[in-house]
């Protein structure tokens, strides 16, 4: 199994950006532990960070040719407006699992929408970087299905 895991725009401060609402563990300590759960099931993680909506785009098409199976998806403040990457989740036809640190229907409310949700299969809010351990499993279970 080929698991793409995609961090959007300014994922890359976390550790130091408003950790009262992202948490003080860093992008790295959140990779560290997805590529330790995928060890266990033997299941291969391409992990991409980018700040451009453009390459996010791109990340999703390239999943597709190389044959992964699914992606687990953080598209940060891109989830609320960005129809170029709602229309390439769909374009794609692979699982997506969409994966917020915050609970987003709790905070401002430019956040409460997502462009995106109607396009994955199921989408994780609101525990930290628990939501990406819980959103892989959910993903690794519905592809097993
Ligand atoms: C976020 C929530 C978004 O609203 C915000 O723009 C982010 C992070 C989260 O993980 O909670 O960049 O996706």
């Amino acid at each position: 199994m080929k698991i793409l895991v995609l961090h959007g725009p300014n994922l890359n401060l976390l550790g130091t950006r408003e950790p009262h609402i992202y948490g003080t563990d860093t992008l790295d300590d959140i990779n560290a532990r997805l590529r330790e759960r995928a060890a266990r099931d033997n299941i291969e993680l391409r992990i991409v960070q980018t700040n451009h909506e453009g390459v996010m785009v791109d990340e999703l098409h390239r999943a597709r040719a190389d044959g992964f199976d699914g992606v687990l998806l953080n598209p940060g403040a891109l989830t609320h407006y960005s129809y170029s990457l709602r229309d390439a989740i769909a374009a794609i036809e692979k699982p997506v699992v969409e994966v917020h640190l915050s609970n987003i229907f709790k905070r401002e409310e430019f956040r409460h929408r997502s462009v995106i949700t109607a396009v994955c299969v199921g989408h994780i809010v609101g525990f930290g970087w628990r939501s990406y351990l819980l959103g892989l499993e959910g993903l690794i279970q519905h592809l097993r299905d």
